[in-house]
């Protein structure tokens, strides 16, 4: 198995990373979460590839939109091919791992309906903690980013 990861931060083409996302995203077409999360610039974006293929995306995006105050909220997504065979939490643990020089992100949160279980476990196995009932559907967790 031959995996490789692009990232992206502040300081590379977030555009081409955006694009990459969302090529990704369209091929399985699900629904956003909302369209003012779905307008949000990501800060920092990391893609799977897997065979010279990209499979998957994780972006972290300013969780209040235009104002970076170290607040960030996951995107994540799999091809339907490749989903449930650890290649999401290769992605989040590649994430964090490469996440940690950037100290001026201090929380990473992950909002999940909680009819996603996919969502939910993989936020859980990857250390996302401090569960919060957003409403009766979705629960938030959050990543402390202080190494
Ligand atoms: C959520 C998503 C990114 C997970 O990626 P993935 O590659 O399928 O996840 P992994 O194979 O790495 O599995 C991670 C864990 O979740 C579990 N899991 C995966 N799919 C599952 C499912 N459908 N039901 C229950 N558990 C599941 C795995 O068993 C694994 O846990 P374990 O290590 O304890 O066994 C992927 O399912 C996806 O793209 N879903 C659609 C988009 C989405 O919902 N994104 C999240 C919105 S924030």
């Amino acid at each position: 198995m031959y995996i490789e990861y692009r990232i992206y931060d502040t300081t590379s083409n977030l555009k081409e990373a955006k694009e990459l996302s969302d090529s990704i995203f369209n091929k399985y077409s699900a629904t956003k979460v909302t369209p003012e999360f779905d307008s949000a610039k990501p800060v920092f974006s990391v893609i799977i590839i897997k065979n010279k293929e990209s499979i998957g995306y994780i972006d972290l995006r300013n969780k209040i939109e235009d104002k970076f105050n170290g607040n960030v909220e996951v995107d994540v997504g799999i091809l339907p091919e490749y989903r449930n065979k650890g290649y999401g939490k290769m992605l989040v643990a590649k994430l964090l791992e490469e996440v940690k020089v950037f100290q001026e992100i201090k929380k990473i949160y992950w909002t999940y309906k909680n009819t996603n279980l996919a969502s939910k476990t993989l936020a859980e196995i990857s250390g996302f903690k401090n569960k919060i009932d957003l409403d009766e559907n979705q629960t938030q967790l959050i990543f402390k980013n202080n190494y």
